[in-house]
């Protein structure tokens, strides 16, 4: 089964910052765990660099939008190579070969009778470079996102007829009851579609930084529908000579913030039904992360800014902070402190401890060769059914629950160990027996629970992997008692060190 997992692409007017870390972890979560189930997957990332934003940031800094875009471009790709993420292609929405794509769709669009000349006439933000209508705007005539005020412009350009395709969205909801998840943000979007739709322009007259419309060279493409397109136009030239959309049309997820819903649930499947072209089977949209200044943490300082967080911690730490704190699709605050204290109580003590402990102890009673036993009842019952349940989270795109899942088996191996006491039992000759089904329970368990967080944390679960001499991460060897003992164990060393504290950088 083909599986084509995006994200958005960002803008290039900022740096990079965790909400953007956020979405690309979770999409490598899933574009991984897809590969663990042996399915063919396409991960794209990318960044939005045409438009008003853009143009006015570059602006304010005395270069020109595409320099900005060369830069930040750039960033976003460090960040994702810096957070380990598989990505098998990083889009710009400057590639001359997406441009041709979205020439084309829009001449189709144009050509299929959904295009008229019109004035608009609307309160303009251009950091959304969106129009927004009387009921959104704030006091003072101010956008409800960045609080800036905003100017009634009219202008002459190209509509699309939204609002002509009020009926088949109704029904593609109708019909997809899973379209967008989570379900509250289904029916946001449904009762936005029921609420009546407004045609809108899909061109701009005032405006050079873009794609030029066909047939009237005078204006460019909407950042929208220039940025939209991106999902499909990759598949094009993603690999050269191969045209990928054969394999990997209709997408199977786009991840989104909840800040985009409308632009993806509603006008993004209206313009491919505009186009001949097939909608992606889901919308999946996570909640905010909330980043606020909080009190100054002695590593990280006062705000989690993904860059030094992977440099002092690594990728996994950060990976599995944000997916394990924030409930995903439920906004969430996230901060130094809460980073640090899991940090410490889970990842150190209740997965890098139980390994090392495991470990020394295979080495240093049973010679460094997990013992021939058979698998420990209990332990067995309750790792029962893990390897679905956690798959069918991922389908549903419960990240959370899905890591909780795993948790909670580390939690109950630690109780084990707790229980059983393996050191006392090596005191003891006659007990040989259960140390070797402690031990290789232990083993077994730590082997599952790290297939498992592969997605999550791929490059520790890879190092224990390689220490308990099993390197398969296929999911379906994520059953407990699957592979049997006798492999020698290796060297661990510390999955996740204390980091000393230091002055956080000005
Ligand atoms: O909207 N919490 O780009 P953008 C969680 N170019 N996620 C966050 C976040 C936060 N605090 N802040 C940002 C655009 N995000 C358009 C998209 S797609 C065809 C065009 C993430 O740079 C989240 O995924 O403003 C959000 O939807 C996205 O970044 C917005 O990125
Ligand atoms: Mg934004």
């Amino acid at each position: 089964m083909s599986y084509y997992v995006t994200t958005p692409i960002y803008y290039v007017n900022g740096e990079p910052h965790l909400g953007h870390a956020y979405t690309t972890i979770a999409a490598d979560v899933l574009a991984r765990h897809m590969r663990q189930r042996g399915e063919d997957v396409f991960f794209l990332t990318g960044t939005d660099e045409h438009g008003e934003p853009v143009t006015q940031a570059a602006e304010r800094l005395g270069i020109t939008p595409r320099e900005l875009g060369d830069r930040n471009a750039g960033r976003f790709r460090e960040l994702a190579r810096a957070l380990n993420v598989t990505n098998d292609f990083f889009i710009r929405t400057t590639d001359p070969e997406h441009a041709e794509v979205v020439a084309e769709v829009v001449q189709r669009i144009y050509d299929n009778g959904h295009v008229y000349e019109g004035t608009y006439e609307g309160w303009y933000c251009p950091r959304c470079a969106d129009f927004k209508t009387e009921s959104e705007l704030e006091e003072g005539n101010t956008c409800p996102i960045h609080k800036i005020e905003l100017e009634l412009e009219h202008e002459d350009n190209w509509f699309f007829r939204l609002a002509s395709f009020q009926e088949r969205l109704e029904h593609l909801y109708a019909e997809r009851p899973d379209f967008v998840i989570p379900q509250n943000r289904y029916n946001e979007a449904l009762s936005f579609i029921k609420g009546g739709l407004r045609d809108f322009s899909l061109s701009r007259a005032r405006l050079k930084w873009g794609v030029p419309v066909p047939w009237d060279r005078s204006q460019v493409i909407y950042v929208w529908i220039d940025a939209l397109l991106n999902y499909y136009s990759a598949l094009a030239y993603a690999r050269p000579g191969e045209d990928l959309r054969d394999r990997f049309w209709p997408a199977t997820v786009h991840l989104i913030g909840k800040d985009i819903l409308k632009f993806h649930a509603v006008i993004w499947p209206a313009m491919l039904m505009a186009a001949d072209i097939e909608v992606p089977r889901r919308v999946g949209i996570h909640g905010f992360l909330l980043l606020g200044e909080h009190k100054m943490s002695k590593s990280l300082g006062n705000v989690i800014e993904p860059f030094r967080v992977v440099e002092l911690y690594g990728a996994d730490a950060l990976r599995f902070y944000v997916v394990r704190e924030v409930s995903f699709g439920s906004d969430g605050e996230v901060s130094p402190d809460g980073f640090e204290t899991r940090y410490t109580t889970e990842l150190a003590n209740e997965y890098g401890n139980l390994a090392s402990r495991t470990l020394a102890m295979i080495d240093r009673y049973r010679d460094g060769i997990v013992p021939e036993a058979p698998p420990d009842t209990a332990l067995a019952a309750a790792f029962d059914q893990l390897a679905e349940v956690v798959r069918e989270r991922l389908d549903d795109l419960e990240l959370t629950a899905a890591l909780d899942e795993i948790w909670r088996r580390i939690k109950e191996l630690n109780r084990f160990v707790q229980e059983e006491q393996p050191w006392q039992l090596s005191k003891d000759d006659a007990r040989a027996e259960r140390l070797d089904e402690v031990l290789y329970a232990l083993a077994e368990g730590l082997r599952v629970v790290s297939v498992l967080l592969h997605p999550f944390m791929p490059e520790s679960a890879e190092r224990l992997l390689a220490a308990l001499g099993r390197e398969d991460v296929s999911l379906d060897c994520a059953r407990f008692g699957a592979v049997p003992g006798g492999a020698t164990v290796g060297e661990l060393g510390q999955l996740f060190p204390r980091v000393e504290a230091e002055a956080p950088a000005a």
